[in-house]
C-alpha cells in the first residue's frame, strides 16, 4: 500500500509507558553499544514485556468462550406486588444490562457451534446493586446435587491421558447418572446446535424467589424468549461451520449489533406459590424436571434489549464475572440443592480468577448503587479503598448502617428434619419428561435426535452403551430401541 492510501486517522496522542512517561523509541530496545546486550535499565522494554507475559489471566474453568454485549431491561408489566425489588417497581422503567452467552465445555479458542448447552448470563445494574441472572439456553440440568458438578465436568473435558475429548468418559459418567436423561436429550437434539446466540431462548433454570415488601414470598422460574425467533443448526451444518468459521456466534452477534439490528428477548416468570411448591407432583427444587406451563402460565415481565458491543473484549467480556449470589431485596434463592452449590462457587471462582476486588473492575461494579462497606486491602483495591471511612462496625462515627427491613432478609423458609446426606432416589418419574419430549418431536427431529445421539454414542464401549440404552428405553420404548438399532448399524455389538 503507498502511504498516501493509508485510512486518516485521529491521533491518539504521545506513546507513553504504563507509568505515563513518554516513550521515545518503541521499536528498538535499548543496548550496550551498537552489537551489545540489552539494559535493564530499559524501563519500558521491561515494562512492556512484563505485561505481555501476565496477559492471560486462567480461563472460566466452564464457559471459556463466551461473547456479550451491553444494553438494557425494560419493565412491561408490573410485577410490583409480588416484590420490593425497585427495578420491577414500575412499568416503562430501565436498567442496564451487560449479557455473556457461552458454550460450556470447550476452552477459550473452541467452535461456539460445538453440541453443548450454551450460557445465558445477565447482569442487571439496579439501583440496589447488581442482581446477575446466571442461566442457560435449557430449562434444566443435567445433575440435581452440586456434589456431582467438578465429576460431571471432567467427564465432559479432556482425558487426563490422552488430552482428547472420551466418549467412554462422557456416557460412562452420564449412564451412572440416569437423571441426566431430560438434558441429554435435550442436549442432542436441535436445540443442542443452536444458530448463534441471538435464535435462542433462555432460562433461570432454577426456581428462584421473589419478596415482597411485606414479607410474602412466591418462587417463580425465570424465562428469556428469543424475539428472533429460535433457530438452529443440523449436526452437519454444525460440524462444517466449526471448520470454516469457529468464531460464528460471537462474529454474528457483534455484526448484528454493529448493524443495528438489536436482538431482544421478552422476559417471563412462572409463579410457585409456596403451598404450590408443597403440594406439587415432583420437588420443584429438582433443576432437571421443568415445570409444565398448563400448571404455572408464563406471566410477561419485561424486555431485554442489547444494542452496544463492548469497546474492549478483555476488559468487558473476559473480566466479566457473574453469580447467582449477585442477588438485590425482593429476589432470593431456593432450596434447590444446585443453586446452593452455585451460590458459593462463583464469587469462589471470581476471587481466584479475577483477584478478591473482582466487584471493582469496572464491568462487574454496582454503577447505579452506592457500594459502601467495611471491606479493605486486597489485590488491585483500586476504588479508593474506603477512604478515611471507618473499617469497623460498631462504630460511633456514622455508620454505614443495615437496613433492618425484613424482606431484605428472606426467612420465610420454615425446616424440620435431620442433618444428613438426604440422596434423591432415582424413579420412573425421572424419564417421564425425557420420554414427553420425545414423543412431542415430529418424524424427523426425533430421526434427527437419533441420529446424533448414535454418532456419539457408537464411540463408547459396548457396556457403556448397553447401560444407557436401558435409560432412552425407559424414557420411551421407541426412543431406545431406535437407538440401539443405530447402534447396531452403526458395527456396535451390544
Ligand atoms: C460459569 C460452576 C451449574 C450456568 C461457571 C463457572 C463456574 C461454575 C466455576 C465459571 C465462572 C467464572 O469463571 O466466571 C458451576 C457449579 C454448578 C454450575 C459448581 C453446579 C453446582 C450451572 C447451571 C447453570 C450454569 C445449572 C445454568 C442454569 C453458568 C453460566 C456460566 C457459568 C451461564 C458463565 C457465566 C459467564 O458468562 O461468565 N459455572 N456451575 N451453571 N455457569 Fe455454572
Amino acid at each position: 500500500m503507498h502511504p498516501s492510501d493509508a485510512p486518516k486517522v485521529q491521533s491518539r496522542g504521545t506513546l507513553t509507558t504504563s507509568n505515563g512517561n513518554p516513550v521515545d523509541h518503541n521499536q528498538t530496545s535499548q543496548s550496550a553499544g551498537e552489537a551489545g546486550p540489552l539494559l535493564l535499565q530499559d524501563f519500558h522494554l521491561i515494562d512492556k514485556l512484563a505485561h505481555f507475559d501476565r496477559e492471560r489471566i486462567p480461563e472460566r474453568v466452564v464457559h471459556a468462550k463466551g461473547a456479550g454485549a451491553h444494553g438494557y431491561f425494560e419493565v412491561t408489566h408490573d410485577l410490583s406486588h409480588l416484590t420490593c425489588a425497585k427495578f420491577l417497581s414500575k412499568v416503562g422503567k430501565r436498567t442496564p444490562v451487560f449479557t455473556r452467552f457461552s458454550t460450556v465445555g470447550g476452552e477459550m479458542g473452541s467452535a461456539d457451534t460445538a453440541r453443548d448447552p450454551r450460557g445465558f448470563a445477565v447482569k442487571f445494574y439496579t439501583e440496589e446493586g447488581n442482581w446477575d441472572m446466571v442461566g442457560n439456553n435449557t430449562p434444566i440440568f443435567f445433575i440435581r446435587d452440586p456434589s456431582k458438578f467438578p465429576d460431571f465436568i471432567h467427564t465432559q473435558k479432556r482425558n487426563p491421558q490422552t488430552h482428547l475429548r472420551d466418549p467412554d468418559m462422557f456416557w460412562d459418567f452420564l449412564s451412572l447418572v440416569p437423571e441426566s436423561i431430560h438434558q441429554v436429550t435435550i442436549l442432542f437434539s436441535d436445540r443442542g446446535t443452536p444458530d448463534g446466540y441471538r435464535h435462542m431462548h433462555g432460562y433461570s433454570s432454577h426456581t428462584l424467589t421473589l419478596v415482597s415488601e411485606d414479607g410474602s414470598y412466591r418462587y417463580v422460574k425465570w424465562h428469556f424468549r428469543t424475539d428472533q425467533g429460535v433457530k438452529n443448526f443440523t449436526a452437519e451444518e454444525a460440524d462444517k461451520i466449526a471448520g470454516v468459521d469457529p468464531d460464528y456466534a460471537t462474529s454474528d452477534l457483534f455484526k448484528a449489533i454493529e448493524r443495528g439490528e438489536y436482538p431482544s428477548w421478552s422476559v417471563y416468570v412462572q409463579i410457585i406459590e409456596p403451598e404450590q411448591a408443597l403440594r406439587y407432583r415432583f420437588n420443584p427444587f429438582d433443576v432437571t424436571k421443568t415445570l409444565s406451563q398448563k400448571d404455572f402460565p408464563l406471566h410477561p415481565v419485561g424486555k431485554m434489549v442489547l444494542n452496544r458491543n463492548p469497546e474492549n473484549y478483555f476488559a468487558e467480556v473476559e473480566q466479566a464475572a457473574f453469580s447467582p449470589s449477585h442477588m438485590v431485596p425482593g429476589i432470593a434463592p431456593s432450596p434447590d440443592r444446585m443453586l446452593q452449590g452455585r451460590l458459593f462457587s462463583y464469587p469462589d471462582t471470581h476471587r481466584h480468577r479475577l483477584g478478591p476486588n473482582y466487584t471493582q473492575i469496572p464491568v462487574n461494579r454496582a454503577i447505579n448503587a452506592k457500594t459502601v462497606n467495611h471491606q479493605r486491602d486486597g489485590s488491585m483495591a483500586v476504588n479508593g479503598n474506603g477512604g478515611s471511612a471507618p473499617n469497623y462496625e460498631p462504630n460511633s462515627v456514622g455508620g454505614p448502617y443495615q437496613t433492618n427491613i425484613p424482606a431484605h432478609t428472606h426467612t420465610n423458609l420454615t425446616l424440620r428434619g435431620q442433618v444428613g446426606r438426604h440422596t434423591y432416589e432415582l424413579s420412573d418419574l425421572d424419564f417421564v419428561q425425557a420420554g414427553d419430549l420425545y414423543r412431542l418431536m415430529d418424524k424427523d427431529a426425533k430421526s434427527r435426535l437419533i441420529s446424533n445421539i448414535v454418532g456419539h454414542l457408537k464411540n463408547a464401549k459396548p457396556f457403556i452403551q448397553k447401560r444407557q440404552v436401558a435409560h432412552f428405553k425407559r424414557a420411551d420404548a421407541e426412543y431406545g430401541r431406535r437407538v440401539e438399532e443405530g447402534l447396531r448399524a452403526a458395527g456396535s455389538k451390544i
